[in-house]
């Protein structure tokens, strides 16, 4: 695969650090470690989740409303709890905001947590019909957030005997938490990346945007379903590590990549079969059926984040298993089992990126072979520099 690898407008350090200037759009040169010979790099060579053209070329998913078989087209009569029935109308999004990047920042700025997620929607649908930019924006430096519910440390979240909720809400109500969360992940990860649209290339934008969608969806299924339970999403309080996890990784694009859809969202794919086993063992099968369906969505973020980490480091000429691992380190994510082996292997991501155990199970030969590339990997890093001066952001429109 060909990468257009117009190198221009970022400064890099050697930890891989996409850096910007926050005050202006105006970047530096992008330098990759220290030398002078500029090479492109070898050929990208993996095999990327079997479903990821499909989901990229998939119509826009209308089925916002959890019927009586699953999710369906949104009725505007249907149900009291339904996104249509956010306190604020979507018009300011459809008025206003002229790219991808302005529509995300518009998101991120809404606190009412169903006018995000039909906005979310509406920004996607906008981008994919209307022929918009990517275009340029500023994220707010944290996304708005409703009053309720109250955001205190995990410490302090009640436990599901102190929430006053019974466990099948408890539990909804945290997943709708995370997916809420997931919405702003997605679009900030859009917004605060797009000035490096010229490296990144404009399907790593719509691939986020596309998440952002899908988590919208999701967050209005869990919102729907606790409201159908008698609660709604801001009864109890939750916590805040998500969104530190994004915040962390706010100047380093394989960072982002690497926290949020290869630790984060890999995280849920490990606790969706257990989630929904709860609601079954609770007696709960319409919610149990909204989890399973939500875990089975959650692949597609998980192999859009391997393709991206597997493309930034290849623009890199960086091994991706040893980055992933220095970047873990660096940022002090945390991998936690048990896995779910089959969700993660459908997802692409190696085992070995992961499970030290699983390395020691490699044939001797596989390893030399592995720990060769990646030595030729850093080597070539260090003898390549890239640097193009006087550059813009600016880009030919759509
Ligand atoms: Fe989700
Ligand atoms: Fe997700």
């Amino acid at each position: 695969m060909e990468f257009h690898l117009t190198i221009r407008t970022m400064l890099l350090t050697p930890k891989l650090r996409f850096s910007y200037l926050p005050s202006h759009f105006h970047y530096t040169k992008l330098r990759i470690f220290s030398s002078s010979s500029p090479s492109p790099p070898p050929p990208l060579r993996f095999s990327p989740w079997s479903g990821l053209q499909s989901w990229r070329e998939s119509p826009l998913n209308e089925d916002r409303f959890w019927g009586p078989n699953g999710p369906q087209p949104l009725l505007h009569s249907r149900h009291s709890s339904s996104d249509t029935d956010a306190p604020n109308t979507p018009a300011p999004l459809e008025a206003s905001g002229s790219s991808l990047a302005e529509l995300g920042s518009l998101v991120l700025s809404t606190s009412d947590p169903l006018t995000k997620s039909k906005l979310s929607q509406l920004a996607f649908s906008r981008w994919r019909y209307e022929n918009l930019p990517i275009g340029l924006c500023h994220p707010p430096s944290r996304p708005a957030r409703p009053p309720n519910p109250q955001l205190v440390s995990p410490k302090d979240v009640p436990d599901p005997k102190k929430s006053g909720l019974p466990l099948n809400a408890y539990l909804l109500h945290n997943l709708a938490h995370v997916e809420l969360n997931a919405i702003d992940l997605a679009w900030d990860t859009v917004v605060r990346f797009s000035p490096f649209y010229d490296i990144l290339g404009e399907e790593f934008f719509a691939d986020f945007a596309h998440v952002a969608d899908d988590e919208s969806r999701h967050f209005a299924w869990c919102s729907q379903r606790l409201v159908e339970l008698g609660f709604n999403y801001g009864d109890m309080p939750a916590h805040n590590l998500l969104w530190r996890e994004c915040e962390k990784s706010s100047d380093n694009v394989a960072a982002r990549l690497a926290a949020i859809p290869l630790v984060q969202e890999a995280r849920g794919l490990d606790a969706g079969p257990r989630l929904v086993q709860k609601m079954i063992g609770f007696g709960d099968h319409r919610t149990s059926s909204i989890v399973a369906r939500i875990a089975e969505e959650e692949i597609a973020h998980v192999a859009v984040g391997v393709y991206w980490f597997m493309s930034v480091c290849h623009k890199m000429n960086r091994a991706p298993c040893s980055t992933f691992k220095d970047l873990l380190q660096e940022y002090n994510l945390e991998l936690k089992g048990p896995f779910n082996y089959s969700a993660r292997d459908e997802a692409g991501i190696p085992r070995e990126w992961y499970d030290s155990s699983s390395t020691k199970k490699e044939p001797e030969e596989k390893r030399k072979s592995s720990q060769q590339l990646s030595e030729v990997y850093d080597r070539l890093a260090c003898i390549i520099s890239m640097e193009s001066e006087h550059s813009s952001i600016n880009r030919p429109s759509r």
